[in-house]
């Protein structure tokens, strides 16, 4: 698969695992936490939309900082490479190794360490789940403060974004401690926000500190169907000035989106088909005020004629139904065949020129062009499904695609990061200096580049 895909690649210069090699890790690890059983290695080698293939030999398991450090420092002396994996969830092939990296699996650093009520701040280790993390605040009266799809495989460590502190290892083993729970903190660099973006190419994170919302006491979803792009955005306004400080998701998903879903995955759409569809949830801690506002939104919408047909409901099984439609998109575009899958922050105004443009450019060559996303936040999911992988197609989308959101100022990569999928496209969303910054900045922090090579950094 690698071969064949990125024949600009070539191995980097590192050693090959030896029997010493193995015999370190395995007085460390003890043989149960290490893998080197082709068969078991396999799941590691590959990422979850099947795009990269490795062939690493060896999966290392550390429960703690210590034993992280350990494998650091004994890898930067030998050279050898690592991959930092967690769930291996992620859309841009970052998480497996490209060749024979060692693969550093996070999935046995699941303790969690502390849970303050009061401040509502979470302390875990980088392995623990996004959903038992979620059920664990749940008992406390708190909740996580980000949602998403795979939530019952991806791990923290890989989703720093909103984090309040830190742990990370650095390439040659350093422990640093950025682990603060303050709310505000401001001396010297941030050097947390080093870790964000980085992708396991600057260190490992091996523990977080997180600042938890209360759970809210109600919560409620509407469903709607719309007919043209411009009344999701009218609509989209309206929401904010209506529903105000109780709005708290905004999803777009568009007809091919909803069709692949209820086709492939025989989900139930409780609304007829219509081009556009947008899911408008509130969090709010008086239910009667929170129904009361929705449902005279949702009166408003339709009486105007932005929304033509709509349903609310606060019912956690049709709530659960109508967000299934949503996040299983993901999940039902790979049993079309092969994915291209982009992640792009667009002007509100321009959110899904990028749909219609590439089905005029690909015609007939695409089983299924579509468009969903985070419509509150600017960030469209576009993908294209062929039947199987043709270097012919991918030249007709890359860098077209990048290459028209750039032009419109937006981002070549909203959320999913840039992996090794995106390396040679990052200049078109950061300049040469930003881009030339952050390569002194891995030169200086991981100067043997053992940590994720080949990913996120153009060579
Ligand atoms: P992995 O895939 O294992 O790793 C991701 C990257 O982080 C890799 O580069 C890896 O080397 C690095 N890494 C992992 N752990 C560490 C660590 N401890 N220290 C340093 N580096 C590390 N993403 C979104 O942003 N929003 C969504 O709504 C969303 N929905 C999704 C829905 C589905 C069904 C799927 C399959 C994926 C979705 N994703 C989404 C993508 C993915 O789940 C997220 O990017 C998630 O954060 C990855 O977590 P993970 O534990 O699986 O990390
Ligand atoms: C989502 O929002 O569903 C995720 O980012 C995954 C995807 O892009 O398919
Ligand atoms: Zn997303």
């Amino acid at each position: 698969l690698t071969k064949d895909r990125y024949p600009h690649v070539k191995r980097g210069d590192y050693a090959t695992l030896d029997e010493n090699h193995l015999r370190f890790f395995t007085e460390l690890l003890g043989t149960n936490r290490i893998v080197t059983d082709p068969s078991q290695c396999e799941g590691y080698n590959v990422d979850w939309i099947k795009n990269v293939r490795g062939y690493s030999q060896c999966v290392l398991r550390p429960k703690t900082t210590e034993e992280v450090s350990r494998i650091l420092a004994f890898c930067n002396e030998h050279r050898i490479a690592v991959c930092p994996q967690g769930g291996n969830t992620g859309l841009v092939g970052g998480s497996v190794p490209v060749f024979d990296e060692v693969v550093l699996s996070t999935s046995l650093m699941n303790e969690i360490i502390s849970t303050d009520d009061t401040s509502g701040v979470l302390v875990c280790q980088a392995g623990c789940i996004l959903e038992s993390l979620d059920t664990h605040l749940a008992d406390h009266g708190l909740m996580m403060p980000l949602d998403l799809g795979a939530k019952g495989s991806c791990q923290i460590g890989g989703q720093c974004g909103t984090v309040l502190g830190l742990e990370a290892v650095k390439a040659n083993g350093e422990i640093l401690d950025c682990l603060s729970t303050l709310k505000k903190d401001n001396t010297g660099y941030h050097l947390k926000h080093l870790f964000i973006g980085s992708e396991g190419t600057l260190g490992i994170v091996t523990k977080v500190a997180i600042h938890c919302p209360p759970k809210p006491k109600a919560m409620n979803l509407a469903f709607l169907g719309l007919d043209s792009f411009e009344s999701v955005l009218k609509t989209l306004k309206k929401a904010k000035h209506e529903l105000g400080e109780i709005l708290s998701s905004c999803e777009f998903i568009d007809e091919r989106s909803l069709d692949l879903v209820t086709s492939r995955l025989k989900l139930k759409s409780p609304l007829a088909v219509h081009p556009f569809y947008m899911l408008i949830e509130t969090h709010g801690s008086n239910n009667d005020h929170d129904e009361e506002k929705l449902n005279t939104f949702l009166e408003n919408v339709m009486a105007e004629g932005l929304v033509l047909d709509g349903t609310a409901t606060n019912e956690v099984s049709k709530m659960k139904n109508i967000w299934e439609l949503r996040e299983r998109i993901t999940e039902g575009l790979p049993l079309e065949g092969y994915v291209f899958k982009y992640d792009i922050s667009l002007p509100i105004e321009s959110f899904y020129s990028l749909v219609p443009a590439m089905k005029e450019r690909l015609g007939e060559s695409a089983v299924r062009i579509c468009g969903y996303g985070h419509l509150g936040d600017g960030n469209l999911h576009l993908n294209i499904c062929v039947k199987e992988f043709t270097q012919d197609v991918l030249k007709r989308i890359e860098p077209f695609v990048y290459e028209f959101t750039s032009k419109l100022k937006g981002s070549i990569s909203a959320e999913h990061g840039i992996g090794f999928r995106k390396p040679k496209y990052i200049h078109y969303s950061k300049s040469h200096t930003s881009i030339e910054l952050m390569k002194q900045l891995k030169t200086m922090m991981d100067p043997n580049g053992i940590l994720n090579p080949y990913k996120v950094l153009p060579s």
